[in-house]
């Protein structure tokens, strides 16, 4: 690590912050650029967060990402947000400049940035998406769709008033809504000329619950993501390759929506390449 009397410090604030590995990637790519700096983990109780940033642009950081439980919290305490980050309601990332506070929202960005990376066939137009989830994963990933021009969004939670506060509150956010609820007893409809499939729960993931869904109704030619990146190949991905879909998974949607807070506090825009894939996973 290089530090002189003008690094410049970022950091990811969290609660807890333990399990990030957003220290792990900033730090591999500021050795990898021998840039002169560091991204530090920032544990920040709830009740802390607002006197906390403000402290961080005082101290000169140059920004910092903001994780759970704090991004819908972060929105409140910027100066100006982008329209990202105002249209998806959370924000992600902190930028510190002069002690004004600007906050935006990669997790669009990073969501799209892996699909297309990792299909680059992929057409949005090409039919609706199914997304599993109505939480703040599944709100990114509505807006990064409805963006790429996606026909129809699909939305299946298992608590269906939080899918109508979803698609409530992105319609108030200035978002155009082609968004319809779906349920799980009507699954076989749902998906139906389906052209994508996440998976935006916390099912499928090391220590949760199985996902579990039937995937015979879904089209052989949609392709199938989870967000959920340990374990890396999950059962839904797995399924879904058997039976002909292509998959990506979710570890490139990390990497991805970390490329614009890197760039904009230290100056340069950093490679998301296998080698970087091997070294976040092997965390
Ligand atoms: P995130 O910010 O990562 O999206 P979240 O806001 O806690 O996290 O959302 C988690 C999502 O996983 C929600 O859609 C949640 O469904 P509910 O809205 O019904 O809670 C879903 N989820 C979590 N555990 C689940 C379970 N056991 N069965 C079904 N859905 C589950």
């Amino acid at each position: 690590m290089i530090l002189s009397g003008t690094s410049r410090i970022a950091g990811v604030l969290g609660w807890p912050v333990s399990h990030s590995r957003s220290p792990r990637l900033h730090n591999h790519w500021l050795e990898r650029y021998g840039i002169d700096g560091a991204y530090i983990p920032l544990p920040v109780r709830p009740e802390s967060f607002s006197s906390a940033v403000t402290a961080l642009a005082s101290l000169g950081f140059c920004g910092a990402n903001v994780t759970v439980p704090h991004k819908e919290a972060a929105l409140r305490v910027c100066d100006e947000v982008t329209s990202s980050a105002r249209r998806i309601g959370a924000v992600n990332t902190l930028f510190f400049e002069e002690e004004h506070i600007l906050g935006d929202n990669t997790d669009a960005y990073g969501f799209i940035q892996n699909l297309f990376e990792g299909c680059p066939q992929w057409q949005a137009s090409a039919g609706p998406a199914v997304i599993l989830g109505a939480g703040g994963a599944a709100r990114a990933l509505c807006v990064a769709l409805l963006d790429a021009g996606v026909p129809e969004i699909r939305l299946v939670n298992r608590t269906k008033e939080r899918a109508d506060s979803l698609v409530d509150s992105l319609s108030q956010n200035g978002n155009t809504i082609h968004l319809k609820i779906g349920t799980w007893g009507d699954w076989e409809n749902v998906c139906a000329e389906a052209n994508l499939l996440v998976n935006a729960t916390s099912l499928g993931m090391s220590g949760q619950p199985a996902l579990g869904i039937d995937l015979s109704a879904l089209p052989t030619t949609a392709l199938v993501n989870d967000i959920v990146y340990t374990p890396l190949e999950t059962d839904l991905l797995t399924t879904a390759r058997e039976r002909g879909n292509r998959v990506v998974d979710g570890l490139g949607m990390l990497l991805h929506q970390a490329v614009p807070g890197f760039t904009r506090w230290f100056g340069q825009t950093p490679d998301v390449d296998e080698e970087l894939r091997r070294f976040v996973l092997g965390a």
